[in-house]
């Protein structure tokens, strides 16, 4: 049992043995000056039953210290106008330390999500253009949320949404035919700026030429009847795209379990406009299909447009199958969205209309989750493109990226090889862009550069590798055996433990908030708390018993930090 929740019981049940039958401790961490925890309960529930806040909280400590198991763990004091302080003993410290020793022996204090199926809509992007910035938090936040909740028990679903079916074909195919392009000789590593290329030709013309811009409807139309050419030609567009994105995907180490694209659904949204009308939630207003919410302040005078006066379905239409699928066939139990903030209007009509469609229905509803995020910004303030204004692609980025951090490495280690230094850099390139945009709060936008990316101090990903290098080198000088920790001495010691127990709880809020940048916070934090232990403290010393306890801490505080990295999709290295 974690720490919070083992002193949420033994609180109630002292509260208990008072005659305080509904008492909620409201149990928080508390300034470390005072102790690790703090419980609050005792004012609330004083007021509420007329009673004086310190003697109650008197009489619960009385109770709490009556327990064996709570005496020898924990210090119990009463402060303020009624909280209750707790400091654990050393003892609890150590055991903690013993017991806390691989990944797995984290489970069970953070599984919250067992026996529920998540699915996890991220990344996403349109086919035929090329991922850019812009793409890069939804596959980062996404990703990392994946991994907390399959850490805190969840089954999580990978699904890849990726937009596939819309009016941008018209406009391709046309181009595609016109120019007389062959797909398939298309060199793969530059196909896809090619499609993207065409596409933006046949955009410019489309808008000079009606001639053009009757075309690509037609084609459009075409497509959508299932004309075998144009099929065809889709087809391979997605597939180049695909496999383009995939590409970037195996830089960052992201897999899909399944890519259901827009069209996968797209025989499917005429039932949910019949549905949707049955139910009386969707009407017609004007030749369009829409879903009015009277009752909503905001949205009064802005319908949710499920289907346009052309007949023709759109994204709310697809997302609303989409939902309808992923509660029939995987039996989601909650769903994860993790799009750009704009697309907020449509995430919050989406799941009021879902909610009044399963409710009219007697389906349970699955629980809906929008994980939006903020914008990347250049030096100018504005979201961040090239000098030219187009998009910063992420194959340069990646590109740049590593040769960024080849330099600082070799600065830092000139004795590497250059293959070594190679492999290195490869690795603290993808982890430097992708660290630096999980440590912002996901809901902010952040200013992206290089220099704060690539620092070697600072919450970075370059300083916590670094410091996990040097762990490595520390334990790897030594092969020492894991004998128990039984006691402590110096205060860097416990303030180091006393950091690393709090992980867990990191864990839980990062996954309740679904907000990654707490756990890079925390790292961070343990970092330094480590740093200022290994200064203080000298490791390798002659006395056996000191050693051995110095080495499990820096065991300990690697194995968090190498989790925690792991968790935020980063892969983490022994030597830099
Ligand atoms: N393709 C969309 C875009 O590029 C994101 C899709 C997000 N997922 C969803 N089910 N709507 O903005």
């Amino acid at each position: 049992m974690e720490i919070d929740v083992w002193l949420e019981k033994v609180i109630t049940e002292a509260a208990l043995l008072n005659g305080c039958e509904d008492f909620a401790p409201e149990i928080r961490p508390s300034d470390p000056k005072f102790g690790d925890f703090q419980a609050n309960g005792a004012l609330q529930y004083a007021k509420k039953h007329g009673q004086n806040p310190r003697t109650l909280s008197e009489e619960i400590i009385f109770y709490l210290s009556a327990k064996q198991e709570v005496k020898q763990s924990v210090e119990a004091s009463l402060a303020g106008p009624g909280f209750i302080n707790f400091k654990f003993r050393d003892e609890f410290l150590c055991q903690w330390l013993n017991e806390h020793f691989n990944a797995h022996s984290f489970r069970p204090s953070v599984n919250s999500f067992f026996g529920k199926t998540v699915i996890a809509d991220y990344s996403s992007p349109n086919t035929a253009k090329q991922m850019h910035v812009g793409h890069l938090r939804s596959m980062n936040i996404g990703e990392s949320i994946c991994r907390l909740l399959e850490f805190c028990g969840a089954k999580v679903i990978r699904d890849n949404h990726i937009g596939d079916w819309g009016t941008q074909f018209g406009i391709l195919i046309a181009t595609i035919k016109g120019e007389n392009v062959d797909l398939d000789k298309l060199p793969t590593d530059v196909a896809l700026a090619e499609i993207e290329r065409l596409y933006k030709l046949g955009n410019s013309q489309a808008k000079e030429s009606e001639a053009y811009l009757s075309s690509a409807r037609n084609e459009l139309v075409k497509l959508q009847n299932g004309d075998p050419e144009n099929i065809k030609i889709w087809e391979k567009i997605n597939a180049i795209s695909y496999a383009a994105f995939d590409k970037i995907y195996s830089e960052f180490n992201v897999k899909f379990d399944y890519v259901l694209g827009e069209s996968f659904y797209r025989d499917r949204v005429d039932a949910v406009c019949k549905s949707l009308e049955k139910c009386g939630i969707a009407r017609s207003d004007n030749g369009a299909l829409v879903v009015f919410f009277d009752e909503h302040g905001k949205f009064k005078d802005q319908p949710f447009l499920i289907r346009k006066s052309d007949g023709a379905s759109n994204y709310a239409t697809t997302d609303l199958a989409t939902v309808e699928y992923r509660k029939e066939h995987f039996h989601a139990n909650e769903i994860i969205y993790v799009t750009d903030g704009r697309q907020q209007d449509h995430f919050q009509q989406l799941f009021m209309t879902v909610d009044k469609w399963f409710k009219a229905r007697n389906v349970a509803l699955p629980n809906l989750h929008h994980v939006w995020f903020g914008t990347i910004l250049g030096e100018d303030g504005k979201a961040i493109k090239t000098r030219d204004g187009s998009p910063i692609y992420l194959q340069s980025l990646i590109i740049e990226a590593r040769k960024r951090a080849y330099q600082i490495v070799s600065e830092k280690n000139p004795d590497l090889g250059i293959e070594e230094k190679n492999e290195i850099a490869s690795v603290v390139g993808i982890d430097a862009i992708r660290y630096f945009d999980l440590a912002q709060n996901r809901t902010s936008d952040y200013m992206f550069s290089w220099e704060n990316m690539l620092s070697l101090d600072g919450n970075t990903a370059v300083y916590l590798l670094y410091a996990i290098a040097r762990m490595h080198s520390i334990l790897g000088k030594i092969e020492e055996a894991d004998a128990p920790v039984n006691n402590l001495e110096t205060n860097e010691e416990r303030a180091l433990v006393r950091k690393l127990m709090y992980f867990p709880l990191v864990i839980k809020q990062a996954v309740s908030d679904l907000r990654p940048h707490y756990l890079c916070t925390y790292l961070y934090e343990l970092t330094g708390k480590y740093s200022s232990f290994y200064n203080a403290n000298r490791v390798l010393v002659d006395d056996a018993t000191v050693r051995n306890r110095r080495l499990i801490l820096c065991k300990r505080t690697l194995l968090v930090l190498e989790l925690g990295l792991n968790l935020l999709g980063m892969t983490t290295l022994k030597r830099m």
